[in-house]
C-alpha cells in the first residue's frame, strides 16, 4: 500500500514504537489532511494524559523518533505533528501507478463473500424513484466489491408474492391475459395496480373473487400459479429495461424474490418456536427481541406468523438472512433498501441473532436510503400527482441531455449515444453522489449541469484529457513518465492521485459512494487547475512535456476506472 495516508501512518507508528514502546506501534496515529502540510498526525493529543506528557512534548520524542526519509515534519499548534512528502517520492510513486493496472486498489485478502440486497421492486406494484436509487447504490457497491476481489452475491429480494395477488390475478382475467401482459411489460403495474385496488374496494363481487383466489395460489393450483408466474414474468421484463437503460448490472440470476423462500417459511417458524425464539401471543407467532417497546412500554413483536396462519414480510426476511448465512455463506449481508425500514431490519437482525443464524463472524448491514424528493419537498411525483413511470423519466433524462451536448455537431446516431450516456450518468450520479442516507430534491437542470459536483462535469473532464491526447497526436498508453514536479498544481494533482486506492477500499468498507464521488470531483478539479497553469502540449520541453501527458495520461485511467465503479458510462467525447 502506497497510499499516502498510508505510508504517513506507518512512518509515525514506527516512531511510537521507538519512542514508547511497541505496546504503542499499533495506536491511530490519527492522519488527517492539514492546511500547513499534506498531512498532520494529531495522535500526540489523544495520548498525552494516557504518557502523563504535554502534547508538545509527545510530539517532539516521535519527531526525534520519525524516519524522516522522504518526508519533512514539524511540529505545530497544540502538538500536531505536520508532516510533508517530498515532491520525488510523490512523483515516483505516480510512475508506479501508471504501471499499476489496479492503480493502487488492493486486493481483499482474504477475499469475503458478500450478499448484496438491492433494487427489489414489487411485481405489483410501482417501481419508483427510491427503487431507482437502492437500485443505483447497490450496483456501485457490488461492482466495488468485486474489484477489490470479494466474492459478490447480488440479491435481488422482488416483492412477487403476498394476497395482493389474489386481487391482481381476478383483474387480469377481467381484463384478459394478452392486454394485461402488454401493459405490465410496457411498466404500466402501478396504474393496474390501482385499478384492481378500487375495484376491489368497490366492488364487494371482485373482493370475494379476489378473496377466494389467494389460497389457491398459496396452495399451488397449477392455473392460479400460471397466471402468477406470468404476472411476474412480464413484469420483470419491464425491471429488466430499466435496467438495461440504466446499465445496471443485475440479470434474472440474481433474482431470488419473497417468493422463493414460500417452502422454507414452516420451518423457519418451526425453527423459531422450538428454539424458545418465538412465541403464541394472541394467536400469532411473535418474536419479543429485547429492547424494542412500542407505545406505553409494551414489547414490540416481529410476527412471524400471522393468528389466520398467513406468513409475513418479517418471515420472508428471517428465511432470507438464514439462507444467505447457512447457504450462501455470507461474511457480510448489505440492505441496500430505504431508511423507512429501518426498525423492520433491527428486529430481523436482532432476532436472527437470538436464533443464532446470525453470529458475530458475520455482519448484517441496513444501508438506509434516503427519500427522493420533488422540488415542493415532498416524496417525488410527477406533476399530475401520480407517480412517475421510471422508464419515462429516464427518456426524459436523455432528452434533456441531448440539449446539453446538442451544441456539438456529431452524427445523429452518435449524438444519441451520447445523450443516453450523459443522461444515465447525470441520473445515477445525483444518486451516488449524495451521503446514501440523506434525502435529497431530483432536479434535472442541477444533475445535468457541467459545471460542479455532477456526472456530466466528470464525463467531460474525461473528454477534455482525451481532447488533448488526441489534439497533440499522443497515445495516453504510452505517455509513462518521467513525472517531475516543479509546479505546486502539478505537485497537487499527483498527490491526490495518490489517493484513488484507499477511497475505493474505504467505499467497501463504509458502503458510501459519495465517497468516490467526492474524490473523483477533487480530482477533476485538481486537473483542471493543473491544465490551467502548466501548459501540456505546449511545455517548454519535451521532458516536462511527457511528464504532463504522464500525469494526464494517469488522471484519465483514475476517472474512468472510478467512474466505472459508479457505474458511470463515458464517451470519447462531448
Ligand atoms: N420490496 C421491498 C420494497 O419495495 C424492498 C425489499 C428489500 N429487501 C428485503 N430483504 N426486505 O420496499
Amino acid at each position: 500500500m502506497t497510499d499516502p495516508q498510508f505510508v504517513l501512518a506507518e512512518r509515525v507508528q514506527q516512531a511510537l514504537g521507538t519512542a514508547f514502546g511497541t505496546e504503542y506501534a499499533t495506536e491511530d496515529p490519527l492522519i488527517r489532511p492539514s492546511q500547513f502540510a499534506d498531512y498532520q498526525a494529531n495522535v500526540a493529543l489523544s495520548l498525552a494524559k494516557r504518557l502523563r506528557r504535554t502534547p508538545r512534548e509527545v510530539a517532539q520524542a516521535l519527531l526525534d523518533a520519525l524516519d524522516t526519509t522522504d518526508i519533512t515534519a514539524e511540529i505545530s499548534g497544540p502538538g500536531f505533528l505536520n508532516l510533508t512528502l517530498g515532491d520525488g517520492w510523490i512523483a515516483e510513486q505516480a510512475v508506479r501507478r501508471l504501471r499499476d493496472e489496479r492503480l493502487g486498489v488492493a486486493q481483499a485478502a482474504p477475499p469475503k463473500t458478500v450478499v448484496i440486497d438491492y433494487s427489489a421492486p414489487n411485481a405489483a406494484k410501482e417501481m419508483h424513484v427510491g427503487h431507482l436509487r437502492t437500485t443505483i447504490v447497490g450496483d456501485t457497491l457490488a461492482r466495488t466489491h468485486e474489484h477489490i476481489g470479494n466474492r459478490v452475491i447480488r440479491q435481488n429480494h422482488l416483492g412477487d408474492w403476498g394476497t395482493q395477488f389474489g386481487m391482481l390475478i381476478e383483474h387480469l382475467l377481467d381484463i384478459g391475459e394478452e392486454e394485461s401482459l402488454r401493459r405490465l411489460a410496457a411498466g404500466d403495474g402501478n396504474a393496474y395496480y390501482q385499478e384492481a385496488r378500487l375495484k376491489f374496494d368497490s366492488d364487494p363481487e371482485f373482493q370475494e373473487r379476489s378473496r377466494r383466489r389467494v389460497p389457491l395460489l398459496q396452495g399451488g393450483d397449477p392455473e392460479t400459479l400460471r397466471l402468477w408466474h406470468e404476472f411476474i414474468e412480464y413484469t420483470k421484463q419491464y425491471f429488466n429495461h430499466v435496467y438495461a437503460m440504466l446499465g445496471v448490472t443485475l440479470t434474472d440470476d440474481d433474482i431470488a424474490g419473497e417468493s422463493m423462500y414460500n417452502p422454507m417459511l414452516a420451518d423457519v417458524c418451526e425453527e423459531l418456536l422450538h428454539g424458545g425464539v418465538a412465541e403464541i401471543s394472541e394467536g400469532a407467532l411473535c418474536v419479543f427481541p429485547p429492547g424494542f417497546t412500542g407505545r406505553d412500554d409494551t414489547p414490540l413483536p416481529l410476527i412471524v406468523r400471522k393468528s389466520d396462519g398467513g406468513y409475513g414480510y418479517a418471515t420472508t426476511d428471517l428465511a432470507a438472512i438464514r439462507y444467505r448465512i447457512r447457504d450462501l455463506k455470507a461474511d457480510r449481508i448489505l440492505y441496500v433498501v430505504g431508511a423507512t425500514q429501518s426498525l423492520h431490519f433491527q428486529m430481523v437482525f436482532a432476532a436472527a441473532r437470538m436464533a443464532g443464524w446470525l453470529h458475530d463472524d458475520v455482519s448484517a448491514e441496513h444501508i438506509q436510503i434516503g427519500s427522493v424528493l420533488g422540488s415542493d419537498g415532498k416524496m417525488f411525483k410527477t406533476r399530475s400527482g401520480k407517480s412517475i413511470k421510471l422508464t419515462e423519466l429516464l427518456e426524459e433524462a436523455v432528452v434533456r441531455a441531448e440539449a446539453v451536448i446538442a451544441e456539438r455537431a456529431y452524427d445523429p446516431a452518435v449524438r444519441r449515444q451520447i445523450a443516453r450516456q450523459v443522461g444515465m450518468g447525470a441520473v445515477k450520479y445525483a444518486d451516488l453522489s449524495v451521503s446514501h442516507d440523506s434525502e435529497y430534491v431530483f432536479d434535472f437542470d442541477r444533475m445535468l449541469a457541467l459545471t460542479g459536483n455532477t456526472g456530466p462535469y466528470l464525463q467531460y473532464a474525461t473528454a477534455r484529457i482525451r481532447s488533448i491526447f488526441r489534439t497533440g497526436s499522443y497515445d495516453p498508453a504510452e505517455a509513462t513518465g518521467p513525472i517531475t514536479l516543479g509546479h505546486p498544481a502539478e505537485r497537487a494533482l499527483a498527490l491526490q492521485l495518490l489517493g484513488f486506492g484507499s477511497i475505493v477500499e474505504s467505499v467497501a468498507e463504509l458502503s458510501e459512494p459519495h465517497r468516490l464521488c467526492n474524490y473523483l470531483f477533487d480530482l477533476a478539479q485538481a486537473f483542471t487547475t493543473f491544465y490551467e497553469g502548466c501548459p501540456v502540449l505546449k511545455a517548454e520541453d519535451e521532458e516536462m512535456r511527457q511528464s504532463r501527458l504522464a500525469l494526464s495520461a494517469l488522471t484519465l485511467r483514475v476517472l474512468l476506472q472510478g467512474l466505472h465503479l459508479l457505474g458511470i458510462e463515458v464517451p470519447e467525447r462531448m
